[in-house]
């Protein structure tokens, strides 16, 4: 399997940072979003975060330039005819996945990969909407991606081995570091992670301490480079609620029952460092 153009499916925080890596590593991007200003504000976040890299002396503005030449904008899922591989990063919501990948099923070619960056709804569900679910596979970046080295892939049920062995070896192009997992609620990353965020919302919820004094004890104590009110704002609480969903219906184990006090931020659109507010308010 030989990818060289990718498209990418939201141009929010993780898709604008998806595409970034893969233009950055010299892919085709088509870069995909609802609207054409959606579209521009994820090329302008990666424009900015371009020109970081040229002050800091990482980067020429050749190369920049060179990068900022590999994007395509796009609206139109019909544009998939175009490329190798599929990396989807829209809002963590099953009916909006399986909408998707059941359209991308139409137009993308018959060799195309059909990934999905979701935190924890099941691969296997999602290539259900599809007719090619050996070609289905979860590849989970982190937050933010340029930095972050880790790519958890998820197999799906059906999952190839030719389609695992052809996402491990573009996650290494990609200068990231691969970690196979199987399809539970979760995976692994936020099986562990946000069962500790929402347990430190229900620490503020119940009074036990302030943000800060929550984010400091786990910091200074724990050694975390961010506090998790920190991070479940930097995630987006949005995100942080529909996780949080998924493994209480996947487990029906009442320890993953979401805190009140984050299903209230969410009601109140504060999600995070996204909206300008959520624990902590930003410009
Ligand atoms: P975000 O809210 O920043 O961006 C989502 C983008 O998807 C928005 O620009 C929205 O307009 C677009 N979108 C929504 N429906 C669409 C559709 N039908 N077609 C095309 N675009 C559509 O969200 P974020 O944080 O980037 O999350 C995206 C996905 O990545 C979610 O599945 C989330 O669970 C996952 N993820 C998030 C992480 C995080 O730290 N925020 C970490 C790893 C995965």
């Amino acid at each position: 399997m030989d990818i060289k153009k990718v498209m990418v499916i939201g141009a929010g925080q993780m898709g604008s940072g998806i595409a970034q890596v893969c233009a950055q590593a010299g892919y085709i991007v088509y870069l995909n979003d609802l609207k054409e200003e959606f579209v521009q504000k994820g090329l302008g976040v990666i424009s900015k975060n371009l020109s970081r890299q040229v002050t800091k002396g990482r980067m020429t503005e050749e190369e920049k330039d060179k990068v900022l030449s590999n994007f395509i904008p796009s609206t139109n899922l019909q544009d998939s005819e175009n490329v190798g591989i599929v990396i989807e990063a829209a809002v963590e919501n099953m009916e909006v996945k399986s909408k998707i990948f059941k359209e991308l099923d139409q137009y993308a070619p018959n060799h195309a990969i059909l990934a999905s960056n979701t935190s924890s709804l099941p691969i296997t569900e999602i290539a259900a909407a599809t007719k090619r679910p050996e070609k289905v596979i979860g590849m989970h970046f982190m937050n933010p991606v340029p930095v972050m080295k880790l790519v958890e892939i998820i197999r799906g049920l059906a999952t190839s081995d030719e389609v695992y062995q052809a996402v491990e070896d573009m996650t290494k192009s990609l200068s990231k570091i691969p970690v196979e997992v199987n399809d539970f609620p979760g995976f692994v990353s936020n099986r562990v992670l946000m069962p500790m965020i929402n347990e430190a919302i229900y620490t503020l919820y119940e009074g036990v301490a302030t943000k800060e004094a929550i984010d400091e004890v786990m910091k200074l104590g724990m050694n975390h480079p961010m506090g998790p009110l920190t991070l479940a704002d930097f995630i987006g609480l949005d995100t942080c609620l529909y996780i949080m969903e998924t493994l209480h219906e996947g487990f029906g184990d009442d320890k993953y029952r979401p805190c009140p006090l984050l299903r209230k931020y969410v009601k109140a659109g504060w999600l995070g460092k996204k909206s300008g507010r959520g624990f902590y308010i930003y410009n």
